[in-house]
């Protein structure tokens, strides 16, 4: 099948429901960015199994949950193709033949996989762990994507794959495009606990679905300027939390609340319950499409159309490379 307009492949771990540090990091990004382009978002289970390999009863879950929750920030199964990386056998077939000819001490290097072993206390690590970046470059170049959109510490991961594809390129038979990272301005959102990134394990995070009221307690509960105690005491946004967020989600304000700030005008709680009603209004159309999407049947069939649909174009690439590699016996 001929491409019309760029390909871009993008995709997560199911691991849990998605919070604001995704939706700015990213997922804002994907809802825009599958207007322009044909777009492809992997929910890469598999992937997930690196590091949760025991018998995950949390694995079904979480992939309709990330799967709603994808719906729910805008992702429309319209015009982005949503599928399942393990549904997807052809993905496993390439990796194995990428696996063949990939260094395992550029895989050891590997910084971001040097951080992840680090991050889950990994004393050794699986063959399948560190081998995750040659399985994500078969995810993305089974889709002959020219474009990945990710964030930060998945470079090192793209700079791979395209070695591996530059590599499989030589090797056999030119068939593979050379995916490109496309880059994010958008710095990492901070936790509402104001010391690390947010994230849900760190229990610091506003989720896509936390209710009006849930986000408005977190918000409210929120870390401020400790040298604040009254109300008049003039306060220093730079060590502040809330005014990250308020650069982030109310950039209309934010030089008022700045100035107000500063010169003790501005309580933190009038402060907060301002961020809070900006939060809100954001999720309030997620909650909406949330609502739509509550049947789980729908995600299930979007999910099934989906993965059907990015099946076909796998197949299509793996005859390419069979070819390529003069495996294709029974063609
Ligand atoms: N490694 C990515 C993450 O943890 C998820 C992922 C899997 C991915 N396959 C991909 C991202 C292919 C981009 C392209 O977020």
């Amino acid at each position: 099948m001929p491409k019309s307009r760029k390909r871009i492949l993008t995709g997560d771990r199911p691991t849990g429901a998605l919070h604001l540090g995704h939706y700015v990091g990213s997922l804002a990004n994907r809802v825009k960015l599958q207007d322009d382009y044909e777009s492809y978002i992997i929910i890469a289970d598999v992937q997930a199994l690196t590091t949760h390999w025991e018998k995950d009863e949390n694995l079904t879950r979480d992939v309709f949950q990330i799967a709603t929750d994808y719906l729910a920030a805008g992702i429309n199964p319209e015009k982005s193709t949503i599928f399942i990386q393990s549904r997807i056998p052809e993905i496993h077939e390439l990796t194995m033949y990428f696996s063949m000819y990939t260094s395992v001490n550029v895989l050891r290097h590997n910084p971001t996989i040097k951080s992840e072993a680090a991050q889950h206390g990994f004393k050794d690590i699986t063959y399948g762990f560190l081998g995750y970046p040659v399985s994500q470059t078969a995810d993305i170049a089974i889709f002959k994507a020219d474009l990945v959109p990710v964030g930060e510490d998945q470079i090192p991961h793209i700079e791979l794959a395209r070695k591996i594809v530059r590599r499989f390129n030589d090797l056999y038979k030119p068939v593979l495009v050379e995916p490109q990272v496309l880059i994010g301005d958008i710095p990492r959102l901070i936790g509402l606990d104001g010391k690390a990134k947010m994230s849900k394990s760190l229990n610091n995070a506003i989720f896509l679905m936390d209710s009006p009221l849930e986000v408005e307690q977190k918000v409210q509960n929120a870390v401020t300027d400790p040298a604040r105690i009254r109300k008049t005491d003039p306060g220093h946004p730079e060590v502040c939390t809330i005014f990250e967020y308020q650069k982030v989600f109310n950039p209309g304000e934010v030089e008022q609340i700045e100035n107000e700030c500063r010169q003790g005008k501005i309580g933190c709680v009038a402060c907060k319950k301002n961020l809070a009603s900006k939060l809100n209004l954001l999720l309030e159309p997620m909650r909406e499409r949330r609502q739509k999407y509550s049947d789980r049947s729908l995600v299930m069939d979007i999910l099934k159309e989906g993965t059907n649909r990015a099946h076909q174009v796998a197949r299509e690439t793996m005859a390419d490379v069979r070819e390529a590699m003069n495996i294709n016996y029974f063609a």
